[in-house]
């Protein structure tokens, strides 16, 4: 059955390939990747790496990759469209066919059903004797009961089992309470109520769903928040608070800070652009979220040291996105909602002004380096300079360098032709630096010996050029705007090996009608050793290979191999046409 683009896209992009496998497997950070103990064979070293830029695994030791439906058939021993299922009942999608098993689409609709009516309940305790003391609470935090209900605000009983009994009452069954989080089991087994004696904040998803709550205590106990664990609605990492009001926001930006309250806080303020990920850490998938909506994210964390550490590793992750960073740094140790409070019926211009004068992560990053240095003196000040001309030679762009480089020049007083030269010795031993590397690393990969899987290797095949196509398949792939200058010297039939000629006719014929030319994409249309393959080889040449020396290595060892005919098929010429042959490679050797 051939399942819609989209759909997949979307299958994949909410069953991130590292939490799937990190559910089977123990996986280590090894720089961009992951590397475990294989899950597949009995593995005594990590031979499993898992690729988080082209969704994709792949084990050195048995040669088992693909993408994340090739490893759950691998993992569940399914065929390619339970497996298929099987990742859409986790993501809670919906499959595109009505005939499948929905027990779990309905388990989901169900804890839906029952967050909101949580929240709903949650909300009226608001207006009972024993639970005035959660509105009084949040009114003390100055906020307005406007933007209380707005918000859908609401209070936890300080009971075991309020919730619980209105739950039941309401025909939720004691499975489908667990399974939402919103109760748990006492140690005697008896259901009783998560959230206690808690101000709570429902968390909302784009289509309006209560997916999961925050829980704030209202004195200095801890935990001070308590947050929904993951259920089958809601996964720790994925959504963003108020992602619904401010993605509909006129404004350019999103404000990303870090807690409820903040957020809450800027809305009443008019900033209702703000958001805040989870109680976690940000995530590339929330990074990707806010992407697809606004260019620009201003980060607006606390200002005390977590805050900052935080928002260096944001900075990271949104700049992977390609996601515009700006830092907000709020003066004098403050968080948002404090800097606002404090300032009174100033606090929503006073804050307008602080976003209006925001600097980029690099001035940010510049003024951070200011910090180590003392300037004041002459070698403290050079030292600084060039810590700043080697941070600059970073950014790729040459306008953008330029201008900070001229705004530095001008903020530190310094001669810009001098600094300009310092700074250009560094790009170019930058440039230096990565392309010999790159070159080096393409070279070692085409005379590599390569681990090929059974089934697809090719018999009395010339290995260089094998190698040398398997190298241009990866190279498309990267490269997909490249296509038409491969494809024009390179048509498939010059493709020696069949199977890699079946790859690149669907590879360069998806990019050519527009499509993602990642292999993950193609799981659908190669057998599982097929896969496997073509993720060995996406694996061996996993970045970029930009190199234009490169892509011509690749084609004209395609191109010589292709012109050297077989053994067998020489021996069925004439002999005068087997001499003529040798002349002629003769002749191009010299040449
Ligand atoms: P207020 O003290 O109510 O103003 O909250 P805050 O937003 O200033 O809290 P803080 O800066 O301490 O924490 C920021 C965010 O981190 C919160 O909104 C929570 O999402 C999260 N957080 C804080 N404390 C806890 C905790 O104890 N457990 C969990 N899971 N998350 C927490
Ligand atoms: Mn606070």
């Amino acid at each position: 059955m051939a399942l819609p683009e989209d759909f997949l896209d979307e299958l994949r992009s909410k069953n991130d390939i590292t939490s799937v496998i990190s559910m089977y497997a123990n996986l280590k950070k090894r720089g961009r990747n992951y590397v475990c103990k294989c899950p597949f064979h009995n593995d005594s070293t990590p031979s499993f790496t898992v690729y988080p830029d082209t969704e994709s695994f792949y084990c050195f030791g048995c040669a088992a990759g693909g993408d994340v439906i090739s490893f759950i058939m691998r993992a569940e021993q399914l065929v390619y469209i339970d497996a298929v299922k099987y990742l859409a009942q986790r993501a809670g999608m919906q499959m595109p066919e009505n005939k499948y098993d929905d027990s779990f689409s309905k388990l989901r609709l169900r804890i839906l059903e029952a967050n909101r009516e949580a929240a709903r309940f949650y909300h009226s305790q608001f207006y009972t004797e024993s639970g005035y003391r959660g509105l009084d609470y949040l009114r003390s935090r100055q906020l307005s009961d406007q933007t209380i209900n707005k918000f859908g605000l609401g209070f936890a009983p300080d009971s075991w089992t309020a919730l619980t009994d209105h739950l039941l009452a309401k025909k939720f069954t004691r499975y489908e309470l667990l399974q939402a989080n919103l109760c748990v089991e006492s140690k005697k087994g008896s259901l009783i109520d998560r959230f206690r004696n808690r101000v709570m904040f429902p968390i909302i998803d784009l289509k309006g769903n209560v997916i999961a709550f925050g829980g704030r205590i209202m004195t200095d106990e801890k935990p001070k928040y308590l947050n929904t664990s993951d259920t089958p609605v809601f996964k720790k990492g994925d959504g963003l608070f108020a992602f619904n009001i401010a993605k509909n926001s006129k404004s350019d930006k999103f404000i990303l800070c870090e807690g409820y309250m903040d957020v809450i806080a800027l809305h009443q303020a008019g900033f209702d652009f703000a958001v805040a990920a989870l109680g976690t850490a940000l995530t590339s998938e929330q990074a990707r979220m806010l992407k697809k909506y606004k260019e620009t994210v201003v980060l607006c964390y606390d200002s005390d040291n977590a805050g900052q550490l935080a928002t260096q590793r944001a900075i990271g992750i949104l700049r992977k996105e390609n996601v515009n960073v700006k830092v907000l740094q709020i003066p004098e140790g403050k968080d948002p909602d404090e800097y606002i409070k404090r300032n009174g019926s100033d606090g929503a211009v006073k804050f307008k002004l602080l976003l209006d004068s925001i600097e980029s992560d690099i001035d940010y990053k510049i003024e951070q380096l200011e910090t180590r240095f003392d300037i004041t003196d002459a070698s403290g000040k050079f030292q600084f300079l060039d810590q700043a001309a080697k941070m600059l030679a970073e950014i790729k762009n040459d306008i953008e360098r330029n201008i900070y480089a001229s705004k530095l020049c001008e903020k530190y007083k310094v001669s810009a032709q001098d600094f300009e030269m310092q700074l250009a010795k560094y790009v170019r031993s930058n440039v230096y630096k990565s392309s010999r590397e790159e070159f080096k690393r393409v070279k070692k990969q085409i005379t590599e010996s390569v681990p090929v899987s059974k089934g697809v290797q090719g018999g009395g095949l010339s290995t260089r050029a094998v190698r040398a196509e398997e190298a241009l398949i990866s190279y498309l792939m990267h490269n997909p705007d490249m296509v038409q200058s491969v494809t024009d010297r390179v048509p498939s039939e010059k493709i020696s090996h069949e199977f890699n000629r079946r790859v690149y006719n669907a590879l360069t014929e998806r990019i050519l009608s527009g499509k993602s030319a990642n292999f993950v994409d193609f799981s659908g249309e190669f057998t599982k050793d097929e896969n496997a393959y073509i993720a060995s080889v996406f694996a061996r040449f996993s970045n970029e290979l930009n190199v234009p020396q490169a892509v011509d290595e690749y084609i004209s060892v395609i191109l010589e191999e292709n012109e050297k005919k077989s053994a067998a098929q020489l021996a069925e010429l004439p002999p005068e046409d087997i001499q003529k042959y040798f002349d002629e490679m003769k002749a191009r050797k010299k040449g």
